[in-house]
């Protein structure tokens, strides 16, 4: 009997539990007998055809490897007609009878329409350290980006100490400040600034100030990449969108550091974690929740219930309509950011 063929995709960017996901889709897969066929960088392998087998031998010893081992891109299959038009051709051409696509609001994005406009059988798998996505409780790779983020503010605090400076840490997030938050009352933070609010200044030098004022020498800021001053836009890196129209964002920590040593004569100084957020290997957290995507997908395949992305409810792991899910950005909610507040200045 010929076996089914299922692809497995991994698209924007990586983040650690990536092949802890392959590896439970695999290894359900063979439960199933279905054949897993690994595609290579994202959406961009399916345009160009570029495919490895996924078999016990390919994922033997993944679990504990940060990135994927497929490859990833920021492509987008929607970009032009042509690209759209050869992914569908090679779509058929594999035999593919399902896709599984694991990836953030852009690759999920992608998949929701192929799935609706080109009828293309797929399932999501949220991915994203930036913990943005609606409709699940966490993406896999925000654990483990909020354990470093955490442990670089450990060491920043006893530098700062030694010190007495100010230290400002950038931190990344794109649009929504989870990490930021998670990590900064995590590490102690005694201000964390995130996109969702507005940036005070005179509040932060007056808080800053508050804390001198009773005796403490340095003060940790925690700033996300795409928080705003209340006067000004985001801070860019770069005018260049993404294929999705994404800005890069970065220099925020950069801007507020120059504005709080000028305004509170206290020393500053800034560091920015960037991709270290994103590497190495993921928590046991980050392993054990895309071990169970992993699986999940692999069964909402053999049900045949496409058009779903599997989430976290609470402690399950449950299917939702990937329509749902990509529709609007996950944002800090105002409980959590409230208890980050209570240890402020
Ligand atoms: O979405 C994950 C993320 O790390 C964001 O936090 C960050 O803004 C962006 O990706 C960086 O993108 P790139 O890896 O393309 O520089």
């Amino acid at each position: 009997m010929v076996k089914e063929r299922i692809g497995v995709l991994t698209g924007g960017g990586d983040c650690p539990g990536l092949n802890a996901v392959i590896r439970a889709i695999t290894r359900r897969g063979m439960q199933y007998d279905f054949e897993i066929i690994g595609i290579l960088n994202g959406w961009k392998g399916l345009i160009d055809n570029q495919t490895i087998p996924l078999d016990l031998a390919a994922v033997s010893g993944i679990l504990p490897k940060g990135g994927t081992i497929l490859g990833t891109s920021r492509t987008n299959p929607f970009k032009n007609e042509t690209d759209l038009a050869k992914l569908k051709k090679n779509f058929k051409a594999l035999g593919l009878s399902a896709l599984i696509a694991i990836g953030g609001e852009d690759t999920l994005g992608a998949a929701n329409r192929l799935y609706r406009e080109e009828k293309i059988p797929i399932i999501g798998v949220p991915k994203t350290i930036d913990n943005d996505l609606s409709c699940t409780d966490y993406t896999f790779g925000f654990d483990t980006a909020v354990n470093i983020a955490t442990e670089c503010i450990d060491r920043l605090h006893t530098t700062a100490e030694s010190h007495h400076r100010i230290m400002v840490v950038e931190i990344m997030g794109r649009h929504a400040g989870w990490i930021a938050t998670y990590a900064g009352i995590a590490g102690g933070a005694d201000i964390i600034l995130i996109p969702e609010i507005p940036i005070d200044v005179d509040e932060v030098c007056s808080l800053i100030d508050k804390r001198h004022k009773r005796g403490r020498s340095f003060s940790i800021v925690v700033v996300a990449e795409g928080a705003k001053l209340k006067e000004g836009a985001e801070v860019l890196q770069e005018q260049q969108l993404d294929e999705f129209g994404h800005v890069r964002l970065g220099g925020i920590g950069e801007r507020l550091g120059t504005i709080i040593e000028q305004r509170t004569g206290y020393e500053t100084r800034v560091s920015v974690l960037g991709h270290i957020q994103r590497g190495g290997s993921p928590t046991a957290f980050d392993r054990i929740l895309g071990t169970r995507f992993g699986v999940k997908a692999a069964d909402l395949v053999k049900n045949k219930q496409f058009g779903k992305m599997v989430a976290l409810s609470g402690i399950k792991i449950i299917s939702v309509d990937l329509q749902e899910a990509v529709k609007e950005l996950k944002t800090v909610d105002k409980e959590i950011y409230d208890i980050a507040k209570v240890f402020f200045g």
